[in-house]
């Protein structure tokens, strides 16, 4: 019989998980375990399994998340714990498995796919792109690490956590990138990343001042480097008192590296910049998929709005953006943005899906493709304005 893709269900879960447990060599199977059941919006049906001989061979997950687009969100089909048995490999089921999740994801209106993988080719020939981010080296600085008096560190309590989500609102709230969380995903972060590598240690940090909590850090140690998993730190200053705590526990392993995805123009940067000599590299382990041109636009309007206010205030042209062959209408009348199906007589922009991603997200393979191309001045500045530069941004902690 051929093989067949089909939705998990509960009584073969513990298969599937002995399918990712043989495929990773490093990772625990409890991770992927609670991975996925601590997942507020995890159900068994989201991972898609092949069959082979009756036996599960391979195995997929579609974490149903949504990241931030500035005052918008985009729901996303985040591709984690992929795994075909090793004896099995080579045979396609991953190729069979990451089409499935494609027509699911559309059927199941996420317009978007995320994921980070150390394999693009994988990936690649099914429409996936990369997606550049900035990931950051540094070595601990030696000598005192003085601050101001009154700021203590210490892990993370539950009362902690409003404050916690405000920071981290606060520093995503002009970006495009960093997952949508909420409290009970919070939480269910806290119970997965701990159990990522049984090498690491993971702490919860936050930095408080007279009683207030000011920032937070999630960071990883293992006995190569300190990564950064997610900085809630708004001011430089408020960053010295974990580079402190942080040399302190990497110098008990013998760890002098520090590493960690950033936004590049964050304060956090900034201090380690000065501080650590950390210097940023560009990286290509995030890959995305645009699954519905339509979807992908339409959830972005109140955003879209939000810049038109900005910086084009005045009614601007209709155009079309015809992306690997998906049109859609882009209207943009006083103060309102219109997504709607092309008429037949607006300009048409042709992109491909990985020029489109590139502009969508702020990176500067937006601009390069517009640059390329010969579109009408008012559509092209229209264009720059809707879709600024501003770099995507995706924390460690919410990888898959
Ligand atoms: C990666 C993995 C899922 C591939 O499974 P598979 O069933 O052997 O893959 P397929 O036969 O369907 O191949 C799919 C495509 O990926 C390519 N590919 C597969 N494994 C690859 C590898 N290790 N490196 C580069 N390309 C690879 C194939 O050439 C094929 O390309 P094509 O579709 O353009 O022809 C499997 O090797 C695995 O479970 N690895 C360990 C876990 C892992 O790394 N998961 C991915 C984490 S992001």
């Amino acid at each position: 019989m051929n093989p067949t893709v089909r939705p998990l269900t509960s009584d073969r879960r513990d298969e599937a998980l002995d399918v990712t447990n043989r495929a990773f060599d490093d990772t625990p199977r409890d991770y992927f375990e609670r991975h996925q059941s601590a997942d507020p919006a995890w159900d068994v049906s989201q991972s898609l399994v092949v069959e082979d001989g009756g036996a599960i061979v391979g195995h997929l997950w579609i974490a149903d998340r949504a990241m931030r687009y500035g005052e918008a969100r985009v729901r996303f089909g985040g591709i984690a714990d992929v795994a075909v048995d090793p004896a099995h490999r080579g045979r396609g089921h991953a190729g069979r498995l990451l089409e499935a999740a494609v027509q699911r994801m559309q059927a199941d209106g996420q317009p978007l796919s995320l994921l980070s993988t150390g394999t693009p080719e994988v990936y690649a020939s099914r429409g996936w792109h990369p997606v550049q981010t900035a990931r950051f080296e540094g070595e601990f600085p030696g000598g005192d690490i003085e601050w101001a008096g009154g700021y203590v560190v210490r892990p993370v309590q539950a009362a902690d956590l409003p404050t916690a989500m405000r920071i981290y609102a606060d520093i995503a709230s002009d970006r495009v990138g960093p997952l949508d969380r909420t409290e009970a995903y919070w939480q269910a972060m806290m119970d997965w990343l701990p159990r990522i590598a049984p090498d690491s240690e993971v702490y919860f940090d936050v930095l408080v001042q007279v009683r207030t909590v000011v920032a937070y850090a999630i960071t990883e140690l293992s006995d190569d480097r300190l990564d950064i998993l997610d900085g809630g730190i708004e001011y430089e200053d408020l960053a010295i008192p974990f580079l402190s705590v942080w040399r302190d526990r990497a110098a008990a392993r013998g760890v002098s590296r520090l590493t960690g995805e950033l936004h590049p123009s964050s304060e956090l940067f900034d201090l380690l910049r000065k501080r650590a000599g950390a210097t940023l590299k560009p990286s290509r382990h995030c890959m995305l998929r645009l699954n519905s041109l339509r979807g992908a636009l339409e959830s972005v309007v109140p955003e879209l709005i939000r810049r038109r206010r900005r910086m084009a205030p005045l009614p601007g042209p209709a155009f079309v953006l015809n992306v690997d062959g998906e049109a859609a209408r882009i209207e943009t009348p006083m103060v309102n943005v219109v997504i709607g199906e092309p008429l037949g007589n607006e300009p048409v922009v042709e992109l491909t899906s990985g020029q489109f991603l590139d502009l969508y997200l702020g990176l500067p393979g937006g601009y390069q493709a517009l640059d390329d191309l010969d579109i009408p001045s008012h559509v092209d500045v229209y264009l720059r304005r809707l879709f600024p530069n501003s770099p995507f941004m995706y924390w460690r902690a919410d990888r898959f």
